[in-house]
């Protein structure tokens, strides 16, 4: 059947996504796959209507494309397409209410606040201490983050956040080292370590640094990884996560697990996670399209 790569999009990951877009349709048409790219830019609906197609390769990151929107629509035109559905797409995408739910079901997050006022900055001060890490709930590639160590530096995030979401998160700053899994086609994929001279992984160590070190294997014992992988399979089976995601975890300094967010439209650039996870286990960044295309048809 005929393949439409979802890539583009008007979302602050938008230049991410057409790398990744660029690079998943160059796969599929060296598989031999009859597949298009779509752009969804401005006015591409009225276009794409016109258009044969049997299923969608989504990989639009960020609002619109990877919060259910696009999900949405495609269930609307009854066509398969790769990646979560829309509830746990909006889920995702929604930083609050994914740890809501964790929290919920007993599985650790850093402890959080919303901040919706300037008197919220004084309180949570106070209750979680410094320092503090404040997100944009609604945003991936550490677009509008900040660490912070002093109140006015947290009013300040808090006020530059607001430039990209209307509801603005922060969170307890976890003391020691990032990992991230990665989830294809059920099968929980060996971890990566993340290393940055950064203050923390943020967009330029995600895609220009060249000094960002990505350890896989991981450095964790077998029981402590397979702790890791129970926990990310268990923290994507309760968004309902489906297709393939990746989930990012903070280890503090005694060993404990804190989940961070899940992403259902992963980074599929040159400098990405899943692509490397896929090559731990033999799989080529061909494969790994395919094996991702495939899971429509389930
Ligand atoms: N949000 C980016 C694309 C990622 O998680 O890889
Ligand atoms: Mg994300």
């Amino acid at each position: 059947g005929r393949v439409a790569v979802f890539f583009g999009g008007e979302s602050a990951e938008r230049e991410v996504s057409l790398n990744s877009g660029k690079m998943v349709l160059q796969a599929l048409l060296d598989a031999g796959v009859d597949a298009f790219g779509v752009d969804t830019k401005g006015n591409w609906l009225a276009k794409f209507l016109t258009e044969k197609v049997d299923r969608v390769f989504n990989i639009l990151h960020g609002r619109g494309g990877e919060d259910g929107c696009i999900q949405g629509l495609l269930e609307t035109l009854k066509i398969p397409y790769t990646g979560s559905g829309i509830l746990a797409s909006a889920l995702a995408m929604d930083k609050l209410r994914t740890k809501q739910i964790w929290s919920s079901f007993g599985l650790p997050t850093p402890r959080y606040a919303m901040l919706v006022t300037e008197e919220d900055c004084n309180q949570v001060a106070d209750r979680l201490g410094f320092p503090l890490i404040v997100k944009p709930s609604h945003e991936g590639s550490s677009v509008g983050m900040a660490k912070v160590n002093t109140l006015v530096e947290l009013i300040d995030a808090w006020r530059e956040a607001l430039i990209y979401d209307k509801e603005v998160l922060v969170e307890e700053w976890i003391t020691g080292a990032e990992f991230t899994v990665s989830m294809v086609d059920n099968e929980v994929l060996p971890a990566i370590r993340l290393g940055t001279t950064h203050s923390f992984y943020d967009y330029d160590a995600k895609y220009i640094a060249a000094d960002t070190v990505y350890q896989i294997p991981c450095g964790l014992d077998v029981q402590k990884e397979d702790e890791l992988k129970a926990l990310v399979k268990k923290s994507c089976q309760l968004i309902n996560v489906e297709g393939w995601g990746r989930v990012d975890v903070m280890q503090n300094q005694q060993g404990d697990f804190y989940l961070l967010e899940v992403n259902t439209a992963p980074g599929m650039t040159d400098h990405s996670l899943v692509p490397m996870a896929a090559r731990a286990i033999g799989m080529n960044y061909q494969q790994l399209v395919l094996t991702i295309l495939g899971t429509t048809l389930e």
